[in-house]
Parts: structure tokens; sequence; C-alpha cells
């Protein structure tokens, strides 16, 4: 998949997105990220990306055309282009899956007090994180990247690693324990120690349903019935 992002600070998407599985996948070639600077796209001798909001007001809002120049420069025919604010459709893991199947995926990162309205019809959707405000689109911009990069298939290992997660199936993922089998006298839930697939995938269904159910009610209904009248095995 190949990633453009439209933003000021490309250094605030570069960083974080060379570490770990995200860094891997771009060092493969599954994920080609690359950055335009509205800056580069200014004609005065002070490149002004920014001025003061007609109507008053605090804060400076981003130009229109250099937003648009650099858009221009990135944009193919086959391009989804997504404008982050927090005005947008909150982001979650239906979205990801679809950017996921897309070819070219276009991020609009807004700074300051926002991007000039008239930029808005440029994209095909408005996407936010959360209900919180950032400084910019940019940290957006990498939680949104990094949900979508791991779904590309080749980027984990194990093909089937995002099929029984948390929120794909609508419940919450069941607790997960590696060694020691006891740990400051703590120990690993029995059920994960018998060796019995079918009796531990009882017991992570029935661990998922029940921490669903008291972290999260608002997700997906947790099914109704469990296996073994729902108890949970210790
Ligand atoms: Cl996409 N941008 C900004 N500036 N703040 C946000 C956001 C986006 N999503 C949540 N808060």
């Amino acid at each position: 998949m190949r990633v453009d992002a439209v933003t000021l600070f490309p250094e605030m998407l570069d960083k974080p997105l060379s570490e770990s599985i995200v860094g891997r996948a771009r060092e493969e070639g599954f994920l080609k990220l690359g950055f335009v600077n509205p800056r580069d796209f200014t004609d005065d001798r002070h490149r002004t990306v920014d001025d003061k909001p007609y109507g008053g007001g605090t804060g400076m809002v981003m130009m229109a055309e250099p937003v648009y120049r650099a858009l221009g420069k990135v944009r193919k025919k086959g391009s989804f282009v997504i404008l982050l604010t927090p005005k947008g459709r909150r982001f979650d893991q239906s979205v990801a899956l679809k950017l996921a199947k897309k070819k070219h995926l276009i991020f609009i990162c807004g700074h300051y007090e926002g991007i000039d309205e008239r930029v808005t019809p440029l994209a095909d959707m408005e996407l936010s994180i959360g209900d919180y405000v950032l400084t910019g689109g940019e940290p957006a911009a990498v939680v949104v990247i990094d949900a979508v990069t791991r779904l590309i298939p080749g980027v984990l290992k194990k093909e089937d690693a995002t099929v029984n997660e948390t929120f794909t199936g609508g419940l919450l993922e069941a607790p997960h324990y590696t060694r020691p089998g006891v740990w400051r006298g703590k120990e690993v839930p029995k059920a994960l120690l018998s060796g019995n697939h079918k009796l531990i995938a009882e017991w992570r269904l029935a661990q998922a349903t029940e921490l669903t159910g008291r972290s999260r009610p608002d997700l997906a209904k947790p099914v109704k019935k469990t296996p073994r009248g729902g108890k949970i095995l210790k």
C-alpha cells in the first residue's frame, strides 16, 4: 500500500512510524510512506502557510492554496483522501479494515486551529480518533496508519493474527499470559495450561464476554450463551 501525508511536520509521522512492526513493513515494502509539505508550495519569501481567521478569534488557520497544491502533487486517480479533524467520523477497527483495502491513502493533517473550510470537499472522508483535541492531525495520522498497516496481508507473521483479536469480533480480547507459570505468587489460569484447545477457546470466549460486558458494555452485545454455562474456569 502507498500512503502519503500532507503535513507541515513530517517528522511527527516519520519518526514514530519507523519503529517496530510498521518500521519493518516500510523496510520490506508493504508500506510505502511519503510526505508532502504545504510549506514547499508557497510563493512568498516567508513561505507563509497560515493566517488569521476571518471574523476574528484566537489562533491561526492553515491557508487553502498550499494544502491544495501539496495534495495535487501526490493525488492520483485511485487515491483515497482522508482529512484528519476532530469533527470527523470516529475512527474504529471497522474503518481500519476498510482503509486497509485501498491502494493509495492520502492523509491531510491540519495544524493550529484547523484548515480553511474550503479544502474539505477535496477529501473523501473526514476522520477523528476520539473526543479530545490534539494540536494537529499528525498524531492521529500515526494512529490510523499504524492500525491500517498491521492489517496489510503479510505484515504480521501469523496469517490469523488479526482474526481473533480485540474489536474484530465485537468483543475485547481475553487476557494473555506468558512464562513464568507463577509470578510473584500469581498463577496463570489453569485452563490455559490444560493443552486442551477446545477448553482454552471456551475459556477465552467466556473471559472476553465477561470483560466486554464489564469494561465496554457499549460494544456489540456480548453473546448470550457462553460455553460451560458461562462459568469462568480458574
Ligand atoms: Cl484527527 N485532529 C485533531 N487536531 N484533534 C483530534 C483529532 C484529529 N482526533 C481527535 N482529536
